[in-house]
C-alpha cells in the first residue's frame, strides 16, 4: 500500500477515470501502463502519442517497436518488465507534456513505482529522467550511468526510442550500449 492508493487495482482504477488535469478532455483513454506488476525492471517513458491513446497500452507504435527490440536484445519480453509514462494521457498533436500536467500525474507513478518495487528504473529521455532524478542535467549527459534512487534501486537514464529512431545509426549503437548496462545492473541486483 502506498500513501494514496490501497491496492495496485486502485490505483489503476483512479488513473483510468482521472480528470486531474486538462489532457483529460482530449484523450481517448488513459494509458496507465504495462507488464509484469512484480517487475525487477521497470521503464519510464514520457507520455502516449496517438497508437497509444487509441489500443491504451505504453509504446505500441514505431518507438514502441524499437523498444521491444531492445528489450529482446537483454534476454527479456515486455511481460517481464513494467513499462509506464509520466503522463498516462496524451498530450494533443504529441506536444511536450506541461509542469502542471506532470504534477497532476506524479502521483500515479511514484504509486506505481511504489507497489512494483523494481530494482532497475530505466528513464526514457529527457522528461522522465529529470522527473525521478530530480535534476536540469540533460539525457546526453546522463545516458547509460547508474544514478543511486530510493530503496536500494537505481535509475539508468537511456535515449527516447523516438529519439533514437530520429537520429539513427550512433544513436542507436548509444541504446545498445545503455540496454548493455541495464542488463549488468539487473545481473547484479539479484
Ligand atoms: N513515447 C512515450 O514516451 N511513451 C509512449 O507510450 C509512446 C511513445
Amino acid at each position: 500500500m502506498t500513501a494514496e492508493f490501497a491496492s495496485f487495482d486502485a490505483l489503476r482504477i483512479e488513473a483510468l477515470a482521472c480528470t486531474r488535469c486538462p489532457l483529460a478532455p482530449t484523450r481517448t483513454q488513459v494509458v496507465f501502463g504495462v507488464g509484469n506488476e512484480h517487475a525487477d525492471l521497470m521503464f519510464v517513458g514520457e507520455g502516449p502519442g496517438a497508437d497509444e491513446d487509441r489500443t491504451g497500452e505504453p509504446f505500441v507504435g514505431r518507438a514502441g517497436k524499437l523498444l521491444t527490440s531492445l528489450i529482446g536484445d537483454i534476454g527479456l519480453t515486455r511481460a517481464d518488465v513494467y513499462i509506464a509514462n509520466v503522463v498516462k494521457c496524451r498530450p494533443p498533436g504529441n506536444r511536450d507534456p506541461h509542469p502542471v500536467e506532470i504534477d497532476a500525474c506524479r502521483p500515479y507513478l511514484e504509486a506505481q513505482i511504489g507497489f512494483i518495487a523494481p530494482k532497475v528504473v530505466v528513464t526514457l529521455g529527457n522528461f522522465a529522467t529529470k522527473l525521478l532524478l530530480d535534476t536540469k542535467v540533460g539525457i546526453t549527459k546522463l545516458r547509460g550511468s547508474r544514478q543511486p534512487f530510493r530503496d536500494g534501486a537505481v535509475v539508468i537514464p537511456v535515449l527516447h526510442p523516438s529519439a533514437v529512431l530520429r537520429n539513427g545509426g550512433a544513436a542507436l549503437a548509444q541504446a545498445r550500449a545503455d540496454f548493455v548496462v541495464i542488463r549488468r545492473a539487473l545481473a547484479e541486483s539479484s
